[in-house]
């Protein structure tokens, strides 16, 4: 067992922000399994109960959950801060062109390495990822994963149509070669798998019917895509599947929206779709950085709440702009405020950070697993220093209580305030 003495931050069951000035997070590092938190809360209280703990003094700093990325593209490393003038030309003059080097194994373990490398630099311990087209980037992307013990889910982009040589691929051959993955790498170690149609668009309705198929034989495997991002996107596939009631509902026709299946955006949407996310148990990525970036519009946290839809946070990058949870949640902030204007409330720091920890994690069925630090729960953690610049320094010794911490570190935050990134307490 090792123990860290730091401040502590978790969350409550009902998303509330719990919080231990003088904290200890006891972890049950015994060798052959993923370490776990045996309890977590004021040291004054759980210290007596281990004797002889052999405890990390990390004082001054803040113990919190590892974040959870909910939504993220691996191979678009390289794409961020591509300018354009929507989705639709930024896919066709930026992304498609730069994913056709992901048939390259060795260029795609380059990438995928810098990627990992950098998620943790940023905190960020668990993410849900697209791959590309190619077979070998899915490869790469789950043994850069597995040599860094993380727990990782990503699949095979699905793209058969509107789609350029070098990242299109075969409607049969695409789906047997996503039943190998599956079989491959789903539930090894730490990683899982996502049946991954690009969305509706790039994909023929026999694809979308196979993946489909797919998702109900494999039942605890995850779905992601994208939906209602853009209004260009949302008129094309309107035009393609006709016979949908909306572009969400294509999903549902095809057998795509369930529980674990994760779209990103869900900005258009009219009450209809959100009542059917909520039914179905899919749920949204929200990616604010990306959605400002591309013009896209703004999630409508309001009427997802209203409705019982369930989210979480996503960098989207590249579309997205940071790797950073913290410029993440201040979008999101942002975004927040878009809409809750009308109500006059805003999201409260604790809820931004619960997006991007448990509330991701609950998104992805994994809570009580990850993205939180309640017993249990796998031993990813971050280490952060609120005084690591000056005026972080400045602003969190002024703060009164939690929100005004959290917020200074929202706010003001990146990826020099994490010191230290534990994965599997390691
Ligand atoms: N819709 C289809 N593909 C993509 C993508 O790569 N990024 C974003 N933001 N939206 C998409
Ligand atoms: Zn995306």
């Amino acid at each position: 067992m090792t123990g860290y003495r730091a401040s502590l931050l978790r969350f409550a069951d009902d998303a509330t922000p719990q919080f231990d000035a003088d904290g200890l997070l006891v972890v049950d590092d015994t060798p052959g399994r993923t370490p776990v938190v045996l309890a977590a809360g004021d040291h004054a209280a759980l210290a007596p109960r281990y004797p002889g703990l052999a405890v990390q003094d990390l004082r001054g700093h803040l113990i919190a959950p590892g974040f959870v990325d909910l939504h993220v593209h691996y191979p678009q490393t390289d794409v961020i801060g591509a300018p354009a003038a929507g989705l639709l030309p930024w896919l066709e003059n930026y992304t498609f062109p730069h994913e056709s080097r992901f048939h390259d194994a060795g260029y795609a373990r380059g990438v995928a390495d810098f990627f990992f490398d950098e998620l943790l630099r940023h905190g960020v311990t668990t993410a849900l990822t697209f791959a590309t087209s190619h077979v070998a980037s899915v490869n790469a992307a789950f043994e850069a994963a597995q040599s860094r013990g993380l727990r990782f889910i990503t699949g095979k982009v699905l793209q058969d149509r509107h789609s350029p040589d070098g990242v299109r691929d075969d409607t049969e051959q695409s789906l047997l070669d996503t039943e190998a993955l599956i079989q491959r790498w789903h539930g090894v170690d730490r990683l899982g798998y996502a049946i991954t149609p690009r969305f509706a668009p790039t994909s023929t309705p026999a694809q979308l019917r196979g993946a489909g198929e797919l998702a109900a034989n494999y039942a605890d495997v995850w779905i992601q895509s994208h939906v209602a991002e853009n209004l260009d996107e949302i008129r094309w596939a309107g035009e393609l599947f006709p016979q949908s009631r909306s572009y969400l509902a294509t999903y549902g026709d095809f057998g795509l929206l369930r529980e674990r299946a994760v779209y990103a955006h869900c900005i258009h949407m009219d009450a209809a779709d959100r009542a059917q996310m909520a039914s179905t148990g899919a749920v949204a990525a929200v990616s604010p950085t990306s959605n400002l970036f591309l013009g896209s519009g703004f999630f409508d946290y309001a009427a997802a709440d209203a409705a019982g839809m369930r989210y979480g946070l996503a960098s989207d990058v590249g579309g997205g702009t940071s790797f950073s949870p913290f410029h993440t949640m201040l979008a999101a902030y942002y975004v927040g405020r878009e809409n809750h204007t009308k109500t006059g409330l805003s999201l409260s720091p604790g809820h931004l950070w619960w997006q991007h920890t448990a509330g991701a994690a609950q998104a992805l069925g994994l809570q009580g697993v990850v993205g939180n630090l309640q017993p249990g729960c796998e031993a990813d953690f971050v280490v952060l220093n609120p005084k690591a610049t000056p005026l972080l320094a400045r602003k969190t010794a002024q703060a009164d209580s939690l929100d005004e911490l959290l917020f200074a570190l929202i706010v003001l935050g990146d990826d020099r305030v994490v010191v230290r990134t534990v994965v599997a307490g390691r």
